[in-house]
Protein backbone atom coordinates (compact mmCIF):
# COMPACT_ATOMS: atom_id res chain seq x y z
CA UNK A 1 0.00 0.00 0.00
CA UNK A 2 1.08 3.37 -0.56
CA UNK A 3 1.65 5.78 2.16
CA UNK A 4 -0.54 8.33 1.16
CA UNK A 5 -3.50 6.19 0.08
CA UNK A 6 -7.40 6.83 1.32
CA UNK A 7 -10.66 4.84 0.31
CA UNK A 8 -11.76 6.88 -2.32
CA UNK A 9 -8.64 8.97 -3.78
CA UNK A 10 -4.72 8.92 -3.41
CA UNK A 11 -2.39 11.21 -3.04
CA UNK A 12 0.68 10.80 -5.21
CA UNK A 13 4.11 13.01 -5.00
CA UNK A 14 3.83 14.88 -8.65
CA UNK A 15 6.86 13.62 -10.60
CA UNK A 16 7.97 15.82 -14.27
CA UNK A 17 6.00 13.88 -15.88
CA UNK A 18 2.69 15.53 -14.53
CA UNK A 19 3.98 19.09 -15.23
CA UNK A 20 2.50 19.36 -19.08
CA UNK A 21 -1.10 18.07 -17.44
CA UNK A 22 -0.25 20.66 -14.41
CA UNK A 23 0.41 23.18 -17.15
CA UNK A 24 -2.75 22.37 -19.11
CA UNK A 25 -4.82 23.06 -15.50
CA UNK A 26 -3.41 25.78 -14.01
CA UNK A 27 -3.54 27.83 -17.18
CA UNK A 28 -7.48 27.34 -17.37
CA UNK A 29 -9.86 29.44 -15.50
CA UNK A 30 -12.04 26.82 -14.95
CA UNK A 31 -9.61 24.74 -12.81
CA UNK A 32 -8.69 27.38 -10.74
CA UNK A 33 -12.13 29.06 -9.88
CA UNK A 34 -13.19 31.70 -9.76
CA UNK A 35 -12.39 32.45 -6.17
CA UNK A 36 -8.54 32.45 -7.23
CA UNK A 37 -6.10 34.52 -9.32
CA UNK A 38 -5.93 34.10 -13.08
CA UNK A 39 -2.52 33.45 -14.35
CA UNK A 40 -1.13 32.38 -17.49
CA UNK A 41 2.57 30.50 -16.41
CA UNK A 42 4.36 28.97 -19.23
CA UNK A 43 5.73 25.49 -19.41
CA UNK A 44 8.99 26.42 -19.01
CA UNK A 45 8.62 28.84 -15.97
CA UNK A 46 6.77 25.78 -14.43
CA UNK A 47 9.30 23.35 -14.82
CA UNK A 48 12.04 25.56 -13.69
CA UNK A 49 9.96 26.37 -10.28
CA UNK A 50 9.51 22.86 -9.94
CA UNK A 51 13.39 21.89 -9.97
CA UNK A 52 13.75 24.42 -7.63
CA UNK A 53 11.06 23.25 -4.94
CA UNK A 54 12.68 22.23 -1.70
CA UNK A 55 11.91 19.77 1.14
CA UNK A 56 9.94 22.84 2.51
CA UNK A 57 7.30 22.29 -0.22
CA UNK A 58 5.47 19.46 -1.31
CA UNK A 59 3.08 18.86 -4.88
CA UNK A 60 0.71 15.88 -5.36
CA UNK A 61 -1.72 14.80 -7.49
CA UNK A 62 -4.85 13.99 -6.38
CA UNK A 63 -5.59 10.17 -7.94
CA UNK A 64 -8.62 8.40 -7.72
CA UNK A 65 -8.16 4.49 -7.60
CA UNK A 66 -8.40 3.87 -11.70
CA UNK A 67 -5.60 6.19 -11.75
CA UNK A 68 -7.24 9.24 -13.05
CA UNK A 69 -5.60 12.17 -12.25
CA UNK A 70 -8.21 14.54 -10.98
CA UNK A 71 -6.64 17.23 -9.12
CA UNK A 72 -4.06 18.88 -7.08
CA UNK A 73 -2.24 19.51 -3.63
CA UNK A 74 0.33 21.09 -2.25
CA UNK A 75 1.60 22.30 1.09
CA UNK A 76 4.33 25.15 1.35
CA UNK A 77 5.77 27.49 4.10
CA UNK A 78 5.27 31.29 3.74
CA UNK A 79 8.11 32.55 5.57
CA UNK A 80 8.38 35.54 8.00
CA UNK A 81 11.71 36.41 9.45
CA UNK A 82 9.96 35.93 12.95
CA UNK A 83 7.57 32.88 11.64
CA UNK A 84 7.11 29.97 9.62
CA UNK A 85 3.33 28.90 8.90
CA UNK A 86 2.90 25.86 6.85
CA UNK A 87 0.45 26.22 4.21
CA UNK A 88 -2.01 23.67 2.05
CA UNK A 89 -3.83 24.16 -1.52
CA UNK A 90 -5.73 22.65 -3.48
CA UNK A 91 -7.93 22.31 -6.46
CA UNK A 92 -9.75 19.75 -8.78
CA UNK A 93 -11.24 19.37 -12.20
CA UNK A 94 -14.57 20.58 -12.55
CA UNK A 95 -16.45 17.28 -13.12
CA UNK A 96 -15.29 15.50 -10.09
CA UNK A 97 -16.02 18.80 -7.56
CA UNK A 98 -19.00 17.77 -5.00
CA UNK A 99 -18.19 14.45 -4.61
CA UNK A 100 -16.09 14.72 -1.25
CA UNK A 101 -12.96 13.91 -2.79
CA UNK A 102 -11.29 17.15 -1.94
CA UNK A 103 -12.06 16.21 2.10
CA UNK A 104 -10.79 13.36 1.79
CA UNK A 105 -7.53 15.01 0.25
CA UNK A 106 -7.06 17.19 2.84
CA UNK A 107 -7.67 14.66 5.79
CA UNK A 108 -5.15 12.80 4.32
CA UNK A 109 -2.68 15.73 3.92
CA UNK A 110 -3.34 16.38 7.60
CA UNK A 111 -2.74 13.12 8.43
CA UNK A 112 0.45 13.19 6.44
CA UNK A 113 1.90 16.27 7.53
CA UNK A 114 0.92 16.01 11.27
CA UNK A 115 2.87 12.50 10.93
CA UNK A 116 5.84 13.53 9.33
CA UNK A 117 6.93 17.17 10.29
CA UNK A 118 7.59 18.83 13.58
CA UNK A 119 4.41 21.18 13.07
CA UNK A 120 1.89 22.38 15.50
CA UNK A 121 -0.10 24.17 12.92
CA UNK A 122 -1.12 24.07 9.55
CA UNK A 123 -3.20 26.92 7.83
CA UNK A 124 -5.03 27.80 4.27
CA UNK A 125 -6.44 30.98 2.95
CA UNK A 126 -9.78 30.62 1.15
CA UNK A 127 -11.79 33.61 -0.79
CA UNK A 128 -14.57 34.92 1.65
CA UNK A 129 -16.84 33.76 -0.73
CA UNK A 130 -15.34 30.17 -2.17
CA UNK A 131 -18.11 28.15 0.00
CA UNK A 132 -16.63 24.71 -0.97
CA UNK A 133 -13.38 25.25 0.27
CA UNK A 134 -14.53 26.83 3.60
CA UNK A 135 -17.08 23.80 3.56
CA UNK A 136 -13.95 21.16 3.34
CA UNK A 137 -11.82 22.69 5.77
CA UNK A 138 -14.32 23.13 8.09
CA UNK A 139 -15.26 19.28 7.58
CA UNK A 140 -11.61 18.26 7.89
CA UNK A 141 -11.78 20.39 11.44
CA UNK A 142 -10.11 23.73 10.43
CA UNK A 143 -11.49 26.99 12.41
CA UNK A 144 -11.88 29.91 10.89
CA UNK A 145 -8.84 32.03 12.59
CA UNK A 146 -10.68 35.59 10.82
CA UNK A 147 -10.84 37.72 7.58
CA UNK A 148 -7.50 38.87 5.76
CA UNK A 149 -9.11 41.64 4.52
CA UNK A 150 -8.07 43.27 1.09
CA UNK A 151 -5.45 40.13 1.07
CA UNK A 152 -5.91 38.50 -2.65
CA UNK A 153 -5.92 40.69 -5.83
CA UNK A 154 -8.15 38.36 -8.38
CA UNK A 155 -10.30 39.91 -11.48
CA UNK A 156 -9.34 43.66 -11.25
CA UNK A 157 -10.13 44.01 -7.46
CA UNK A 158 -8.65 43.25 -3.97
CA UNK A 159 -10.87 40.58 -2.35
CA UNK A 160 -11.14 39.61 1.68
CA UNK A 161 -9.77 35.99 2.64
CA UNK A 162 -10.70 33.86 5.75
CA UNK A 163 -7.61 32.32 7.29
CA UNK A 164 -8.44 28.68 8.42
CA UNK A 165 -6.18 26.42 10.79
CA UNK A 166 -6.31 23.17 12.69
CA UNK A 167 -3.77 23.02 15.54
CA UNK A 168 -2.02 19.29 16.02
CA UNK A 169 -3.75 19.49 19.74
CA UNK A 170 -7.46 19.51 17.90
CA UNK A 171 -6.10 16.58 15.20
CA UNK A 172 -7.32 13.80 17.86
CA UNK A 173 -6.24 10.73 15.34
CA UNK A 174 -4.87 9.46 12.36
CA UNK A 175 -8.41 9.44 10.24
CA UNK A 176 -7.84 8.47 6.60
CA UNK A 177 -3.63 7.81 6.22
CA UNK A 178 -3.11 4.31 5.83
CA UNK A 179 -1.81 2.89 9.39
CA UNK A 180 2.13 1.52 8.15
CA UNK A 181 3.31 0.62 11.69
C1 LIG B 1 -12.79 23.98 -3.42
C2 LIG B 1 -12.77 22.60 -4.08
C3 LIG B 1 -11.35 22.06 -4.07
C4 LIG B 1 -13.69 21.68 -3.27
O1 LIG B 1 -13.55 20.34 -3.77
P1 LIG B 1 -14.72 19.27 -3.70
O2 LIG B 1 -14.14 17.91 -3.96
O3 LIG B 1 -15.83 19.72 -4.55
O4 LIG B 1 -15.13 19.35 -2.17
P2 LIG B 1 -16.04 18.31 -1.38
O5 LIG B 1 -16.96 17.61 -2.34
O6 LIG B 1 -15.14 17.46 -0.53
O7 LIG B 1 -16.89 19.28 -0.42
C5 LIG B 1 -17.44 20.46 -0.93
C6 LIG B 1 -18.55 20.94 -0.01
O8 LIG B 1 -18.95 22.24 -0.43
C7 LIG B 1 -20.31 22.23 -0.83
N1 LIG B 1 -20.43 23.20 -1.91
C8 LIG B 1 -19.91 23.12 -3.14
N2 LIG B 1 -20.22 24.25 -3.84
C9 LIG B 1 -20.93 25.03 -2.99
C10 LIG B 1 -21.54 26.31 -3.11
N3 LIG B 1 -21.43 27.02 -4.23
N4 LIG B 1 -22.22 26.80 -2.04
C11 LIG B 1 -22.33 26.10 -0.89
N5 LIG B 1 -21.75 24.88 -0.72
C12 LIG B 1 -21.08 24.36 -1.76
C13 LIG B 1 -20.60 20.78 -1.19
O9 LIG B 1 -21.97 20.51 -1.11
C14 LIG B 1 -19.78 20.07 -0.11
O10 LIG B 1 -20.40 20.14 1.16
P3 LIG B 1 -21.23 18.90 1.79
O11 LIG B 1 -20.27 17.74 1.90
O12 LIG B 1 -21.66 19.42 3.11
O13 LIG B 1 -22.33 18.62 0.82
C15 LIG B 1 -13.26 22.65 -5.55
O14 LIG B 1 -14.51 23.28 -5.58
C16 LIG B 1 -12.31 23.41 -6.47
O15 LIG B 1 -11.36 22.82 -6.99
N6 LIG B 1 -12.55 24.73 -6.68
C17 LIG B 1 -11.68 25.55 -7.50
C18 LIG B 1 -10.30 25.76 -6.87
C19 LIG B 1 -10.41 26.33 -5.47
O16 LIG B 1 -11.22 27.22 -5.19
N7 LIG B 1 -9.53 25.83 -4.59
C20 LIG B 1 -9.47 26.27 -3.22
C21 LIG B 1 -8.53 27.40 -3.08
S1 LIG B 1 -8.55 28.02 -1.43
Amino acid sequence: MDLLEGKAINLRVMEKEDLPLFAEWINKPEFIGEYNPLRQISRTEIEKGFEKSSLEQGEFIIEKKDGSKIGYMWHFTSVHPAVKLLEIGYFLVPSERGKGYCTEAVNIMVDYLFLSKNIIRIQAHTELRNIASQKVLEKVGFEKEGTIRKSIFNRGEWRDANLYSILKEEWKEQKILTKTA
